[in-house]
């Protein structure tokens, strides 16, 4: 492999794009079932188990667990599992629980309701974050299934580097206007008067200083301005194309209580759910400026 970081996501340096494209596309995972690895317990790893992680990680930039934790609401399983795969410093929102873990369930009555993940509602393909400013970039987000809704809440994923790839294949251009640094903006949020978070401009591709690709993007259409020039808005509708397609890169599954998604911030949609008596879905969310290590 080169000895550049970031060169296959240089443009300029084809030969490098092609030597990464090959090696990423011949080790990706075909189903679903190659991403998951079970583990006894999430909060304790024994080496294989945390190697079987990593590897999935490094293949496609998430990875699957199921446990026996199944029902336990202990935030020490998302935390301790983040710790032993290199995701030390959360990112806290405001809306997340003061330790920077978000329980995501329906809200009953808070501001937590106004905000789709705390709804039952269906959620677009996003990444998460992508509001965030650069210095609070989230490289990583791990997800832990305590308790699943009776029916729906199912989430698709796509490794934001074949959604790099299918892009640059396409057009080499589309990256380009992508990788611009007014490609999106996210407006102002404005609590009365007040600022409540200033707008964000960047790019949706950017390449970090480890040389690993970092994508921002959401399919929403309210509270974000595209570039409105003819470049971006052909890289988005083949972006979008990409998106909607049914296509064997994407998977699909829902998380059941004890399983969790470890991923560097992939691609991902949420379907609508139900909740029930029996069955009240319930997620602990956190999200890292690391990503996933073995450091
Ligand atoms: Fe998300």
């Amino acid at each position: 492999m080169d000895a550049r970081a970031g060169a296959a996501f240089d443009l300029a340096d084809e030969a490098a794009y092609q030597a990464w494209r090959a090696t990423k596309l011949a080790r990706f995972p075909k189903t679903l079932a190659e991403l998951v690895v079970e583990v006894r317990d999430p909060r304790a790893l024994s080496s294989s188990e945390r190697q079987a992680l990593l590897e999935r990680c490094a293949r496609a930039n998430m990875a699957i667990y199921m446990s026996g934790v199944a029902g336990d609401p202990d935030k020490e399983i998302p935390r301790r599992l983040g710790l032993q795969l290199g995701l030390r410093d959360l990112d806290s929102n405001y809306l997340a629980d003061d330790d920077g873990i978000s329980p995501l369930a329906v809200a009953q009555r808070s501001t937590r309701g106004e905000f789709i993940p705390y709804t039952n509602r269906g959620i677009k393909w996003h990444t998460d974050g992508y509001y965030n400013p650069v210095e609070r970039t989230v490289r990583a987000v791990l997800l832990h299934c305590v308790e699943r809704a009776e029916s729906g809440g199912e989430n698709e994923l796509l490794d934001h580097e074949i959604a790099y790839i299918r892009l640059r294949d396409l057009d080499p251009r589309h990256i380009r206007a992508l990788m611009a640094g007014d490609a999106m903006t996210i407006p102002a949020r404005m609590e009365g008067d007040r600022i409540e978070r200033p707008a964000q401009a960047g790019p949706v591709f950017s390449v970090d200083a480890g040389g690993f690709l970092h994508m921002r993007y959401t399919a929403r259409a309210v509270s974000i301005e595209w570039k409105n020039d003819a470049a971006t808005r052909a890289a988005l509708t083949a972006l979008e194309d990409i998106l909607s397609a049914a296509s064997s890169w994407v998977f699909r599954g829902r998380l059941e209580p004890g399983m969790g998604l470890v991923s560097n911030n992939v691609l991902h949609t949420r379907t609508p759910f139900t909740d029930s008596a029996r069955h009240r879905r319930l997620i602990y969310r956190a999200r890292y400026y690391q990503r996933v290590s073995a450091g």
